[in-house]
């Protein structure tokens, strides 16, 4: 049997499980993309109540939505459901987040106006949960001076604008006018829901990924690293609050809300990391940064020379995580080992300067590269092991946040 999660006693906490979020959908041709939406937001955990236009819904039918989220949809003013006195009213005092996708021009323009002549229009006018609105339209429709004016003035009343993107329309033309996809919009949702979160006010710098260490123009040295572990860590933290920025050698996509630098090798994660580090409250290094680089880098591909054997020669990389340094920076190291896990991660810990090292076994089943799941052990500088049950990324993430954030404390008084 393939290790899981449900394997054990730990079960994984969905980002957004218990939150309430109200998906409008109005008269785009993107619609239909509401359905991925509706779907993810309830994967996440979350309950989702979906507010439908007239317009919305001579693209999509009201059964796909209700299907999806096992809730009735709301589509008029006048058709209260039973358990909702008031429609737009009760869903807009029980929305932790309200998003719009796609939203047309039409509708930003009522919003902008505060016109509330249909259920999504009124509950926006009445709800104090934070707004997320995603244009999707024709390139032209979005440049014009009447939208940018409404968009600009939804800005100013504090509702978030989500894209649009750039990229292939309807119409068969390119321009700046799609929807955003669907785990953008997830993680903005996330972003908004937490933002009071316990790291709010805090700056978490997080490096993932493996580096990738050249050695002619087409080849490399790297590593098994996905960045997963590290993609984790970074939206554990901007769902509870803090101001991320995550250095990446990873070519996982960039999440939503986080600041994203992209640094593929070991000099460019340092020259990345140590300038913002000492501004940070937290530096996660989650990155498979290579321990050995060529000595070389050859400006030419190599060619083969048919001598049978070539060698390569490597010089040990320079850690740069104890130069890492700030007033009240806690940094937090990783270690992956094939062998005596806790030894080697205790003897990592005072030399980088590491509050504690999360050290995993990267042989062990459902562990380490590429998974989704890991089971770690938190290592302090006295030694002290706490071994962690096998968990999703999401959950160590958070654990590591959970440790963190009571050094952190410590620190400040
Ligand atoms: C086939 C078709 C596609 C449309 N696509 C869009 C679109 O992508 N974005 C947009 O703002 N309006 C689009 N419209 C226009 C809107 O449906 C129209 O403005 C409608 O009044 C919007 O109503 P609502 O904002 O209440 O949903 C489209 C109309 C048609 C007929």
């Amino acid at each position: 049997m393939s290790p899981d999660i449900h394997s054990t006693n730990q079960i994984a906490r969905p980002p957004l499980e218990g939150k309430s979020v109200v998906l409008g959908v109005t008269g785009s041709i993107a619609a239909y993309k509401a359905a991925d939406i509706a779907s993810k937001l309830v994967q996440s955990g979350a309950n989702v109540d979906v507010i439908m236009t007239s317009a919305a819904m001579q693209f999509v039918g009201t059964s796909t939505f209700a299907a999806l989220t096992h809730r009735p949809v709301t589509t008029g003013l006048w058709e209260a459901h039973s358990e909702l006195s008031i429609d737009h009213v009760a869903l807009a005092l029980r929305a932790d987040c309200v998003l719009i996708a796609p939203a047309t021009a039409n509708t930003i323009a009522k919003l902008a106006l505060g016109i509330a002549d249909d259920p999504l229009t009124a509950m926006v006018l009445a709800t104090e949960a934070p707004v997320i609105v995603a244009p999707a339209m024709d390139a032209d429709m979005f440049a014009s001076s009447s939208t940018q004016r409404n968009v600009k003035t939804l800005k100013e009343d504090g509702v978030m604008i989500a894209g649009p993107a750039v990229g292939r329309l309807a119409s068969g033309l390119d321009g700046e006018g799609r929807l955003v996809d669907t785990d953008t919009l997830i993680g903005l949702v996330r972003q908004a829901i937490g933002r009071f979160g316990d790291y709010a006010g805090r700056h978490v710098i997080v490096s993932a990924g493996g580096t990738k260490q050249p050695i002619d123009p087409v080849r490399f040295i790297s590593n098994r690293s996905t960045g997963k572990m590290g993609y984790a860590i970074a939206e554990a933290a901007r769902d509870r609050g803090a101001k991320v920025t995550l250095v990446s050698a990873s070519d996982l996509p960039e999440p939503a809300g986080i600041t994203f630098i992209k640094a593929v090798t070991a000099d460019n994660m340092r020259d990345a990391i140590l300038p913002i580090s000492t501004d940070a409250d937290l530096l996660v290094m989650a990155a498979a940064i290579s321990d050995f680089t060529p000595t070389q880098v050859n400006d030419r591909k190599i060619k083969k020379q048919g001598s049978g054997n070539v060698s390569l020669e490597l010089a040990e990389v320079e850690d740069f995580m104890p130069l890492a340094r700030g007033k009240n920076l806690v940094k937090v190291a990783f270690a992956a080992e094939t062998n005596d896990l806790e030894a080697n991660a205790h003897a990592k810990a005072a030399p980088k300067g590491a509050a504690f090292v999360v050290a995993n076994n990267v042989s062990e089943p459902g562990s380490g590269f590429g998974t989704d799941t890991n089971k770690v052990t938190f290592v302090d500088t006295d030694g002290i092991a706490e071994p962690l049950p096998l968990m999703s990324k999401l959950d160590v993430g958070h654990a590591i946040l959970d440790r963190a954030l009571t050094l952190l404390a410590k620190r400040l008084n």
